[in-house]
């Protein structure tokens, strides 16, 4: 068998590269989609429940899909650098890809609002990191300003090759069911990861590779909901900073594979997701980031009503890696089981007997 080499090779006939194009790739995707064993008693509910675990890409998150594609076409069409607004994801992909391929990131981060191991992947990827006094919707806009102008690649979910990467995931999960699952749930920010997604599984439905698609279904921050609202979001707020946006890049996109798909938005408190996160953590040893468990924690809610029936296969995409926020992860589990002993004998079987 091959050895994996990144998802452009393994996937290179859907993708928009030929044989010159210079690949830029730290072993991507082939992420493990694994079955709750734990969750699905605890609803007493008979349902498959599958996480696909993003969160064991090199960088950490579902962003390095879209930056190896990025990044590679950027280096194929002689671009020396690349820029990026994030809520920290995308910067910490855009440096590592960046890295790889000699060029230069900027990114463009919300001053205190990025979760600190991605801010840490920033710079020890060696980003040149602009902190703005503002959210991610401001950086954003500033970025596709300064792109217009400036002899730099935008690397935001707005360049396609971002989505083309992205869709790999798709596919990957419909190898490995053998089939779509009846329903795809995943966190929503900009809304472009469930657009890639979207393309992916309609690419494999058209080419007769499956018989159907799943519903899509995507769930906010009650704080940064804009699909909910049903309008753009001035002041997003939750504890899952990765999707704290307010005005989604890929809005029309969204509603567009809402309605193809039968699928549907919800919002969740950060609460609610935060008890998500922890459940996921202590009940299958899953660790996700707060934003991704934004994913399971609504299907959990839509099994539990019944507006996911029984007898459904559900996939539920986990973007990111638990360790990039280990701020909020410590914050909430202050009841948590730790002492301070003494370092001898008798304090630990002390411990293990009290
Ligand atoms: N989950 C995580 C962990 C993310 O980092 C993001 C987006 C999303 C979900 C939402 O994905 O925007 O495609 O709907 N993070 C971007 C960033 C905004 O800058 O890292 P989306």
């Amino acid at each position: 068998r091959d050895r994996y080499t990144g998802l452009i090779n393994r996937y290179r006939d859907h993708l928009p590269v030929n044989d010159d194009t210079p690949i830029i790739s730290l072993g991507e995707g082939n992420t493990p989609l694994i079955r709750l064993k734990n969750i699905p008693k605890l609803l007493g509910k008979d349902v498959d429940i599958y996480v696909k675990y993003e969160g064991l890409n090199p960088t950490g998150s579902f962003k390095d899909r879209g930056m190896t594609m990025a990044v590679t076409k950027a280096v194929e069409e002689g671009s020396n650098a690349i820029i990026c607004a994030s809520t920290g994801n995308t910067s910490a992909a855009a440096a590592a890809y960046a890295a790889r391929a000699g060029i230069t990131a900027f990114v463009l981060i919300p001053e205190g609002k990025i979760a600190m191991g991605k801010l840490a992947q920033a710079m020890m990827y060696g980003a040149v990191i602009m902190q703005i006094r503002g959210n991610f919707d401001q950086g954003m806009e500033l970025v596709k300003q300064v792109a217009d102008k400036a002899p730099v690649t935008i690397v935001n979910s707005v360049n396609p090759y971002r989505l083309q990467g992205q869709k790999s995931a798709a596919f990957e999960i419909v190898e490995e069911l053998g089939r779509a699952p009846d329903y795809h749930c995943l966190p929503v920010g900009n809304a472009g990861n469930i657009t890639a997604h979207w393309m992916g599984y309609s690419e494999y439905h058209k080419s007769g590779i499956v018989n159907a698609a799943p519903k899509m279904v995507g769930y906010q921050a009650e704080g940064s909901a804009p699909f909910m609202r049903g309008e753009r979001v001035e002041d997003p707020e939750t504890v899952a900073t990765a999707i704290r946006i307010g005005n989604p890049q890929s809005w029309d996109k969204a509603w567009k594979l809402q309605e193809e798909s039968k699928g549907w938005f919800d919002e969740l408190s950060d609460h609610e997701i935060l008890t998500a996160q922890k459940l996921l953590a202590e009940k299958e040893g899953i660790f996700c980031e707060p934003a991704s468990a934004a994913s399971i924690g609504g299907a959990m809610r839509d099994i539990q009503s019944g507006k996911i029936p029984e007898g459904s296969t559900i996939v539920c995409t986990l973007t990111g890696n638990g360790l990039k926020d280990p701020d909020t992860a410590i914050a909430q589990c202050q009841d948590s089981r730790m002492v301070t002993i003494d370092a001898d004998l008798d304090a630990v079987k002390g411990a293990i007997l009290s």
